[in-house]
């Protein structure tokens, strides 16, 4: 019997149904928007504790009016995980591998190379790596004031209170005492709305050169973007403003090794000249970013915090992990959300790609050492700058594409293919290179094998490059022992000047 029949019968069962109807509909309609409500106030639950400025450095405050976000990016503090090649861990690359210390011979990167830790780090890194010297009284540091900017919360106020260009003048030591607040909130948000915000020019202007809006990009873009403006290939453009190297993007060409490469040329742009072959150098940043972009998970729509900063929930409340650090911490929020495979399976996955990348980029490794050492073989035995000006250019244009596929840190995952295909466009180019080196070598009567130089260890590496490690090594204590306390002091005594107001509706 149907409904509309039974209901015929019993007409106040029809009333019933009805209102039963009625309050289910108004019950549910009120557990939805509860839910709706929830979530906002997930994303957005807190009184303000405080009140203060864009240009707040310091963490800690804005942390008062988001302790669980704040709780979160302290994390970033714990250098307990390796994973197979990354993590959180101090790794010297160059004991893990010497072969770097050659390929940077006469660059700052042969002392001292370590692989990222965490965000907390950044200030603390810089100042402790061998590359940016011991400026201690008339003696500066070999980097420019320039090397800050991907460091700190600081670098946004100064460049406020300085002018851009301003900010990038000078050498390092510059701006020692005025930049002390690791990565953090100001790097990211906009102080009132908390939306994203993009703070350093450079990314800002790369845009505006090549016509696109950055205040067009989507929610989802600036959840890449805001990572895009430090892990990203960039150099120091000393053309554009008189005695200043202005920290730019070489995306006009395009973000592929091939169009950087292009836009270098052009420019005759050279990071430094080798000290073995002679070849005029160009240093890969990380070109994180621009690899990412050609990978599978980006061409789906998947963002940097997708994988990095992934959902977290605590007592009921939904927040934005700001614990960044390698997604195999923690693949249950960073891939399950998405995949249904096993942990070890995803983790498997990113080894293999590892794994087979790495095998090819050692081979492009070994073969560029090769290289330079029979250019400087060539230099010895009375080469001319016309017949070493081809071969040089290969070596650079090699080397280039193998430092591309290796300093952008995560590549081998985040774009595997991409990151092959460069590697393997280097192979044959080093490969054209040690043909012309080894007709060259015949040429001036060396038709021998030049052999391949003893750099099992770093330090070996190092000596054959003719590096003072003792030397720097012992300077740098000074310099830290000296130099480091007083810019700490001097820093915490400006800020207590900050202007921070309690809320008065507390
Ligand atoms: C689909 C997930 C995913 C996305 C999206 C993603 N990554 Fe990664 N990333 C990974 C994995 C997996 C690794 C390898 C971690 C390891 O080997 O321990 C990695 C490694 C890294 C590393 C090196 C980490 C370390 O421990 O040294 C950095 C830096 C990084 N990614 C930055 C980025 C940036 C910037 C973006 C966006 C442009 C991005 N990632 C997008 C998954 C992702
Ligand atoms: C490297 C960039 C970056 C830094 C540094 C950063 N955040 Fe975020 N933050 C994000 C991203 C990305 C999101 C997700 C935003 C979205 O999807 O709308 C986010 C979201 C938030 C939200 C919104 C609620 C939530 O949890 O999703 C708050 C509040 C917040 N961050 C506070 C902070 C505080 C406080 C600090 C400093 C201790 C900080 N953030 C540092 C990138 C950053
Ligand atoms: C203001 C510049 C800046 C921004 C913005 C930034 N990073 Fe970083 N990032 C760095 C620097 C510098 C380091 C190296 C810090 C160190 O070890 O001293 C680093 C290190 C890392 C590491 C390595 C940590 C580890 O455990 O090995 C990861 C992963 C990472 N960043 C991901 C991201 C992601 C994802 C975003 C965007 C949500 C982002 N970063 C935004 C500058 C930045
Ligand atoms: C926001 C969703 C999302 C997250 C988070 C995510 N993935 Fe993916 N992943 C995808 C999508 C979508 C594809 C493409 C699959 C397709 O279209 O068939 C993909 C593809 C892949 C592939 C195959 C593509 C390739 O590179 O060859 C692997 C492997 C993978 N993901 C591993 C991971 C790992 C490991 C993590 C965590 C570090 C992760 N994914 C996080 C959505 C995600």
């Amino acid at each position: 019997m149907a409904i509309s029949d039974y209901v015929k019968k019993h007409p106040a069962m029809g009333w019933v149904i009805f209102l039963t109807t009625v309050l289910v509909v108004f019950l549910l309609g009120l557990l939805a928007s509860s839910i709706v409500e929830r979530r906002a106030e997930a994303v957005f639950a807190y009184t303000p504790q405080v009140e203060y400025s864009q240009f707040e450095p310091r963490n800690e405050i804005w942390g008062k009016n988001f302790p669980m976000q704040y709780q979160s990016h302290l994390q970033t503090q714990d250098t307990s995980f390796r994973s197979k090649y990354n993590g959180s861990a101090t790794i010297d690359m160059l004991e893990e591998n010497p072969r770097m210390v050659v390929l940077w011979a006469g660059y700052g990167f042969a002392k001292d190379y370590v692989q990222a830790r965490g965000h907390y780090y950044a200030v603390k890194d810089l100042r402790h790596t061998l590359r940016t010297g011991a400026p201690i009284g008339d003696k500066t540091s070999p980097m420019p004031a320039t090397c800050w900017t991907c460091k700190s919360p600081d670098v946004p106020r100064l460049m406020e209170e300085l002018g851009v260009a301003e900010f990038y003048r000078g050498p390092w030591e510059r701006h020692g005492e005025e930049i002390v607040n690791p990565i953090g909130c100001g790097d990211c948000h906009d102080a009132e709305s908390m939306n994203l915000r993009i703070s350093r020019p450079a990314l800002l202007e790369a845009f505006e050169r090549t016509g696109r809006d950055i205040n067009k990009a989507s929610h989802q873009e600036m959840r890449s973007l805001v990572c895009a403006q430090c892990h990203v290939e960039y150099y120091f453009n000393k053309d554009k403003v008189e005695g200043v190297p202005y920290l730019t993007l070489p995306w006009d060409n395009g973000l592929t090794a091939e169009d950087m490469e292009a836009y270098y040329d052009n420019m005759e742009f050279v990071d430094w000249r080798h000290k073995l072959s002679k070849a005029p150098m160009l240093k890969a940043q990380h070109p994180g970013y621009e690899i990412y972009l050609t990978g599978t998970h980006a061409s789906r729509g998947i963002s940097c915090a997708d994988c990095h900063m992934p959902f977290m929930s605590e007592g009921g409340q939904k927040f934005t992990d700001h614990h960044i650090q390698s997604p195999l911490n923690n693949v249950a929020n960073s891939c399950q959300v998405c995949h249904r495979e096993e942990t070890e399976r995803l983790i498997k996955d990113v080894h293999a790609r590892q794994d087979k990348i790495i095998q090819s980029r050692n081979k492009l490794e070994e073969l560029l050492v090769s290289a330079h050492v029979e250019a400087k073989k060539c230099w010895e035995l009375g080469a001319t700058e016309k017949q070493m000006k081809d071969i040089l250019q290969n070596i650079r244009h090699a080397q280039w594409r193998w430092d591309y596929a290796a300093a952008g840190h995560g590549s081998s995952f985040h774009s595997p293919v991409e990151t092959g295909r460069t590697i393997a466009s280097g192979l044959s180019i080093v490969a054209e290179a040690r043909l012309k080196l080894a007709r060259l070598l015949a040429q001036l009567g060396h038709n021998k094998v030049v052999p391949y130089p003893d750099i099992a260890t770093k330090a070996k590496a190092q000596e054959f490059i003719g590096l003072d490690m003792d030397k720097l090594r012992t300077e740098k204590e000074l310099f830290l022992e000296q130099v480091v306390p007083r810019w700490l002091e001097k820093a915490a005594e400006r800020e207590t000047a900050y202007k921070v107001s309690a809320n008065l509706n507390q």
